[in-house]
């Protein structure tokens, strides 16, 4: 039995003001489909899955109703709801358990980003399978490897080692290391030697072979939980499990991922998502005199964005809130966030 599992408990906070503590990215429709990213992340596993019963998701308490709300067919028993975000090393150990609980140490699972965006099903599929069927012969933690565009530092980097062997006509290769958000030079060095990948974070492996792993590089963690299960959370680390597990274990493998992939880390994304976008990506209604390269987004139709000459910034209006950001700036808003927080 596979067992798809949504990892579906993050922030999503770069996608402020459209993200907010109770709509986390995963919620969001960002192509302006209607669908939502975790929407389409199910809809995009129940062929793998062969339906709602088998298929897994794993969130953090604020936002569980929204999930639940978001996914109506999905079996309520097959929502882990964590009583508090701990990143995802908890998340997965927890699942884990569970599942090998229900289905038996043989049952394979993976875990999948609820907030990723991919392009081609037929090949993911085709890739998912191999995966599938390489950690239900093998002992392995396998892990799917997306070309690098360049030395990006919001990444685990995968070096691939030697061909392991052939899954249908997809390679299978060794992992040699692993290395969760390099510093740039690292991330330059890594991707100027032409041997990394980055890591898609989709993790693929049969329930006793994770949980052997918890049991060497993180017994503590596997210990609490199998004691305590949802009560142990105060007591636990917030870590994600590439620091976790992926960085230690020698089981990692790699198929390199030719699917179509993004990560929609921040509001950039959506000039990758429009490429036939011409001068600037507008979603909502933009009046513009020469401005290039910018990305609009107003939640509502009624309002109007109007700019004149502006080169390279992101204006976006959600609510009653405007936010006017560089392009190369996106990623302090986490930081801007903070700022807001510490505000009576
Ligand atoms: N249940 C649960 N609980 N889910 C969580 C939690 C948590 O505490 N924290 C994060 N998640 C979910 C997020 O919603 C997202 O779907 C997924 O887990 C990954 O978390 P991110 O916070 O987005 O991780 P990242 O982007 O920094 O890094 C990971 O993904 C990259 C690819 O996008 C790593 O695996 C990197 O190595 C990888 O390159
Ligand atoms: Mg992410």
């Amino acid at each position: 039995v596979f067992i798809p599992v949504i990892l579906a408990g993050g922030k999503g906070e770069r996608f402020w003001p459209l993200s907010r503590k109770q709509r986390p990215k995963q919620f969001l429709s960002l192509d302006g489909s209607g669908v939502s990213l975790l929407q389409a992340t199910a809809q995009r596993l129940l062929p793998l899955a062969g339906g709602w019963e088998n298929l897994w998701v794993i969130t953090a308490a604020p936002i569980a109703e929204g999930v639940l709300a978001q996914l109506p067919s999905l079996p309520k028993e097959n929502c882990l709801v964590e009583p508090e975000g701990k990143d995802t090393a908890p998340a997965v150990a927890w699942a884990s358990l569970a599942i090998a609980q229900r289905y038996g140490e043989d049952a394979i699972i993976g875990f999948f980003p609820a907030d990723h965006w991919i392009k081609d099903q037929a090949a993911y599929e085709q890739t998912l399978a191999a995966a599938i069927a390489y950690a239900q012969e093998e002992d392995a933690i396998v892990t799917l490897g997306i070309k690098p565009h360049g030395p990006a530092t919001g990444y685990g980097y995968i070096e691939q080692g030697v061909l392991q062997r052939e899954m249908g006509n997809l390679p299978v290769y060794q992992v040699n290391r692993f290395t969760e958000k390099p510093d740039r030079a690292t991330a330059q060095a890594f991707v100027d030697s032409g041997k990394f990948s980055w890591n898609s974070g989709m993790f693929i492996f049969r329930a006793g072979v994770v949980l052997g792993e918890f049991a060497n590089h993180a017994p503590q963690l596997l210990t609490a939980l199998k004691a305590h299960g949802a009560a142990a959370y105060p007591t636990l680390e917030k870590k994600s499990i590439d620091y976790v597990l992926m960085e230690k274990t020698q089981l990692a493998s790699v198929l390199p991922a030719n699917f179509g992939w993004d990560d929609l880390g921040d509001w950039n994304a959506l000039e990758r998502l429009f490429p036939e976008a011409e001068a600037n990506v507008d979603l909502g209604n933009h009046v513009n005199l020469h401005s290039q390269g910018c990305i609009v987004y107003a939640s509502d139709e009624d309002q109007v964005i109007a700019t004149i000459g502006l080169k390279d910034v992101v204006i976006v209006r959600e609510g009653n809130v405007t936010l006017v950001v560089p392009k190369d700036q996106t990623q302090d808003i986490k930081g801007l966030l903070k700022q807001l927080q510490s505000q009576p």
